[in-house]
């Protein structure tokens, strides 16, 4: 499973412990990772107490309600609250994964929390994802097509748009790639759990017409070949989704095209 490791150049100390809350008798301990470029500081771990009788039952929901009641500083990403937009990622526990469809009945002990491992950190939990799009932005993440438009769409027979399922649901989260060795070690050549699938999603897809063109590209020793099959990957998936099994199958098209 994923573990945590401090982002680059960093040193942990121990923070500030926040009061409990009066009177709460349901009370759970947050440890939560925090650093603030502005302060010069190193990173700290800071402890806060949640009163769970009136908090809702995700990781989210006490971080939401620990800056809008204990720490308004405290600096985290979140849009939907419903595992679609991939935005609240981060190391819960140990493991990476969307704060808000991870529940704290899922946690023994102690919630510990920290930014998503191995990405430069901008403030608190929030990981400065800039090299991660680009490398999703560099494997054309769009139905690349050489003939002329249709009148009305481009058409997919039922059992093609099959072979999009488990790849078409990803969230773009980045817990995978961070979860990764090989892209802790080569993320700035290694594309990546996350990317690679996306390549694989529109290589498969019956209405590309890029398909040679996608291939050369990642023919490559680092951009695909840096995948070890750990599993990782897949393993942390908070969608469920096995990026290490799109990866073999890009692998696969490249062996049958050589032979
Ligand atoms: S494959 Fe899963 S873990 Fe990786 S980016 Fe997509 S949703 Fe997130
Ligand atoms: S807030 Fe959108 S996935 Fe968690």
């Amino acid at each position: 499973m994923a573990e945590f490791r401090l982002p680059k150049n960093s040193r942990m100390v121990t923070g500030k412990t926040w009061p409990k809350p009066e009177g709460a008798t349901n009370v759970r301990k947050f440890q939560i990772y925090r650093w603030n470029e502005e302060d010069g500081k190193n990173p700290q771990v800071d402890t806060y107490f949640v009163d769970l009788d009136t908090c809702g039952p995700m990781v989210l929901d006490a971080l939401i309600k620990i800056k809008t009641d204990i720490d308004p500083t405290l600096a985290f990403r979140r849009s939907c609250r419903e595992g679609i937009c991939g935005s609240c990622a981060m190391n819960i526990d140990g493991i990476n994964t969307l704060a808000c469809i991870y529940g704290m009945d899922e946690i023994k002990g102690d919630v510990k929390i920290y930014p998503l491992p191995h990405m430069p950190v901008v403030r608190d939990l929030i990981p400065d994802l800039t090299h991660f799009y680009a490398q999703h932005a560099s494997i054309m993440p769009w139905l690349e097509t050489k003939t002329n438009r249709p009148a009305k769409e481009w058409k997919q027979s039922i059992a093609d748009r099959k072979k999009l399922d488990g790849l078409y649901e990803c969230v773009m989260c980045a817990s995978c790639s961070t979860s990764c060795p090989s892209y802790w070690w080569n993320g700035d050549k290694y594309l990546g759990p996350a990317a690679l699938l996306h390549a694989y999603r529109w290589i498969i897809d019956s209405r590309d017409e890029a398909t040679g063109e996608r291939l050369d590209e990642l023919d490559d020793p680092f951009k695909l070949y840096r995948c070890h099959t750990i599993m990782n990957c897949a393993k942390t998936c908070p969608k469920g989704l096995n990026p290490a099994k799109a990866i073999a199958e890009i692998k696969q098209l490249l062996v049958e095209r050589a032979a």
